[in-house]
C-alpha cells in the first residue's frame, strides 16, 4: 500500500488503486502485444549518463523556451484524452496545475472540460491538440475556438488515422463519455457490439484521408504555429520542415496505436539530425524519470511531455496530485542535471549521454 507517493510508479499504484479497473486499463494500455509500450520505457534504461565532475552546480537553472515561450523546466504537460474519467474536474484541474508549476499544458481534443472552462480556468500559456475530422467545419471550428480562447499553437496529431487495437478497452467494454466540446455539434455517443465504443467512434469521425497537403488547409484557417505529433522517422521530420510547421512531436501515441513502431527515445536523434535545428524538436513517450528527461534534452529535444503520470497524479489526488508529479519530475531533473555537471538546460549536450549505437 503506497502512502505518500514518491515517484511516478508509486502515482501509478494509487492511481490504479482509486480507480476502476475500466478507466485505469484505458490510460494504462497499450496497442496489441503492448511491445511498444514496454520499450518505451526500457528503451530509456538503455541509455548511459557520462556526469562531468568538477563543474559549479551551487545553482541550477532548468529555465528554457519552449517554441518561443519562456517556462520554468523544458517540462511539458501531453494531450491526453477525457481526465474527468481520472477526477471530477478533469481538464481544468490539470491545467490549473500546469499553471501552478509554471508548465504549458497541450488540452486534447477529446478533453471532457471544454476549451472554454480550462481557457478561464487559471492563466497560463497552453496549446490546444486538433484532431482532423471527416467533417472539416468542425475541426475547423474547434481551431477557432482555441484560438479564440487564447490558445498559442496547434498541435496536428497525426498518428491516429484508426484507432489502435487496445484489447484492455475491448475487454471491458470500455464505453466512452460524451464530449462536451462537442455539445451542439455532433453527438459523441456511440453504440456498438465490439465491447468498447471508442473504435467505432474514431472510425465514423476522424479523416484517415488526411495528408501533407491538408497542412495547407490547416494553415489556411489559423494563424497559430503548427506542430505536427506522431513523428518517427528521419524522412517524415524532412518533409514536415518541407511543408513549412513551427515544430514537430516526435511521439507514438504512448504506444497506443502502432505496436511494434520504435520506442521513442531510440529515434528522437535520427529526427534531430534530420532537423539539424530548423524547428523546435518536442518528445514524449515512457518518460517517467528526471533521467529521462536528461537523456531526451541529450539528444536534441526542446522540450518534454508526459502524458500518462500526469493522468496518475489526477487520479490519485486531483490537481494536488499533478501538482507533485510535476514538481517531483522537475526536482529529479534538477538533480540529475547537478549530478551530470550541468547547470542550466543549455549545457545538456550529446556528449552527456551513450546511446547503444554508440557502443557499436
Ligand atoms: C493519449 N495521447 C493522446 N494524444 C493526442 O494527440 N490526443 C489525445 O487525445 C491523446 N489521448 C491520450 C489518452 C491517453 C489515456 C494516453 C495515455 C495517451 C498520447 C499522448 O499525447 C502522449 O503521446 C503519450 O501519452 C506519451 O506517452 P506517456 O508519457 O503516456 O508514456
Amino acid at each position: 500500500m503506497v502512502s505518500e507517493p514518491v515517484n511516478v510508479s508509486e502515482f501509478q499504484e494509487l492511481a490504479r488503486q482509486a480507480l476502476p479497473k475500466m478507466y485505469y486499463d484505458h490510460y494504462a494500455v497499450g496497442a496489441e502485444d503492448q511491445k511498444t509500450l514496454e520499450e518505451n520505457v526500457k528503451a530509456f534504461h538503455r541509455i548511459i549518463i557520462r556526469p562531468r565532475i568538477l563543474v559549479d552546480v551551487s545553482r541550477v537553472d532548468m529555465s528554457t523556451s519552449i517554441m518561443g515561450y519562456n517556462t520554468s523546466a523544458p517540462i511539458m504537460v501531453a494531450p491526453t484524452a477525457r481526465h474527468k474519467l481520472a477526477h471530477p474536474e478533469g481538464e481544468v484541474a490539470t491545467a490549473r496545475a500546469a499553471a501552478a508549476c509554471d508548465t504549458i499544458m497541450a488540452l486534447s481534443f477529446m478533453s471532457t472540460c471544454t476549451v472554454e472552462e480550462v481557457a478561464s480556468s487559471c492563466n497560463a500559456v497552453r496549446f490546444f491538440q486538433l484532431y482532423v475530422y471527416k467533417s472539416r467545419e468542425i475541426s475547423a471550428l474547434m481551431v477557432q475556438r482555441a484560438e479564440r480562447n487564447g490558445f498559442k499553437a496547434i498541435i496536428l496529431t497525426v498518428d491516429a488515422p484508426r484507432l489502435g487495437r487496445r484489447e484492455a478497452d475491448i475487454k471491458n467494454r470500455m464505453i466512452a463519455p460524451q464530449l462536451k466540446n462537442f455539445e451542439g455539434l455532433i453527438s459523441t455517443e456511440v453504440h456498438t457490439d465490439k465491447g468498447s465504443n471508442i473504435e467505432a467512434f474514431v472510425s465514423g469521425t476522424f479523416d484517415d484521408s488526411l495528408c501533407w497537403k491538408d497542412i495547407g488547409w490547416l494553415k489556411s484557417i489559423t494563424s497559430l504555429p503548427i506542430l505536427i505529433k506522431g513523428i518517427l522517422t528521419c524522412e517524415d521530420a524532412i518533409k514536415a520542415v518541407e511543408v513549412v510547421v513551427a515544430g514537430i512531436v516526435v511521439s507514438n501515441h504512448g504506444a497506443r496505436q502502432l505496436d511494434y513502431s520504435p520506442a521513442t527515445i531510440t529515434v528522437l536523434e535520427e529526427v534531430t539530425l534530420a532537423i539539424q535545428g530548423r524547428i523546435p524538436v518536442l518528445f514524449d513517450g515512457g518518460v517517467r524519470r528526471g533521467t529521462d528527461f536528461f537523456k531526451a534534452l541529450a539528444l536534441g529535444a526542446q522540450a518534454v511531455m508526459i502524458g500518462r503520470p500526469v493522468i496518475y497524479g489526477l487520479a490519485a489526488k486531483g490537481e494536488d496530485g499533478v501538482k507533485q508529479v510535476l514538481s517531483m519530475l522537475k526536482d529529479e531533473l534538477e538533480l540529475t542535471m547537478a549530478l551530470s555537471g550541468c547547470s542550466s538546460v543549455k549545457d545538456i549536450t550529446r556528449r552527456h549521454v551513450m546511446t547503444e549505437q554508440d557502443k557499436l
